[in-house]
């Protein structure tokens, strides 16, 4: 995930609050703004006074290698366009509100919390899902790394943890264990599965299959 900044004084701790603040000033803190909206969606011309209502807009993506061409309402979340326009339901939409990571996709190769981006913004990314990971019928490494080390319960959150694994190591193919916390800092497994996912994305990482 993207890199939060540390404070003087924490060199060896990372927190939520760390990761949010370092995604915030990124990603997600341009993610819903008045502002963004009016960069992104034409708006309908309204008298004085009166609040704006913005088009909706016609967007092009390529996601999992597949070129989209979708017409988007400018509230419309890349989340949403996902599952409801495109059906490919892995990124999960879980808490709805940037906190869990469920709806973890890759966006031009980076970890994106899905329900915060608001689709009119994916117009000519190229987007990653949990559905583009295997080929031709083969799990990708990190897959059956996670299969392999048990790394899931109820698996609500798998699909997010494994898009953040694999933003990991394209970046850091062999992180140590620390450099796995942090990676996957922004994403949270109510079943406390956390040991066996790490040890899943060590897995992959020593293998050097990813
Ligand atoms: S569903 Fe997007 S962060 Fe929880
Ligand atoms: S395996 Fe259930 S939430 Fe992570």
């Amino acid at each position: 995930m993207n890199k939060g900044k540390m404070k003087k004084g924490k060199t060896n701790t990372f927190t939520r609050r760390d990761f949010l603040k370092g995604f915030g000033s990124g990603t997600l803190g341009v993610a819903i703004t008045p502002k963004l909206l009016a960069q992104k969606a034409e708006s309908i011309q309204t008298k004085a006074g009166e609040v704006p209502v913005y088009a909706k807009k016609q967007i092009k993506f390529t996601v999992n290698s597949k070129a989209y061409t979708k017409v988007v309402e400018p509230q419309e979340t890349l989340l949403d366009v996902l599952r409801d326009k495109l059906s490919l339901t892995g990124a999960k939409k879980t808490c709805d509100r940037g906190e869990c990571g469920g709806c973890t996709v890759l966006l031009d190769g980076n970890p994106i919390y899905s329900c915060m981006y608001l689709a009119i913004r994916a117009d000519g990314t190229n987007i990653k899902t949990i559905e583009g990971m295997a080929k031709e019928g083969k799990l990708h490494p990190l897959q059956q790394a996670y299969i392999d080390k048990d790394a899931y319960q109820c698996g609500f959150c798998t699909p997010g943890f494994i898009m953040a694994s694999e933003a990991l190591l394209k970046k850091k193919s062999n992180p140590d264990l620390g450099e796995i916390k942090k990676g996957l800092s922004g994403n949270l497994c109510r079943c406390g599965n956390y040991t066996k996912i790490y040890q899943a994305v060590d897995q992959a990482a020593k293998a050097g299959r990813s």
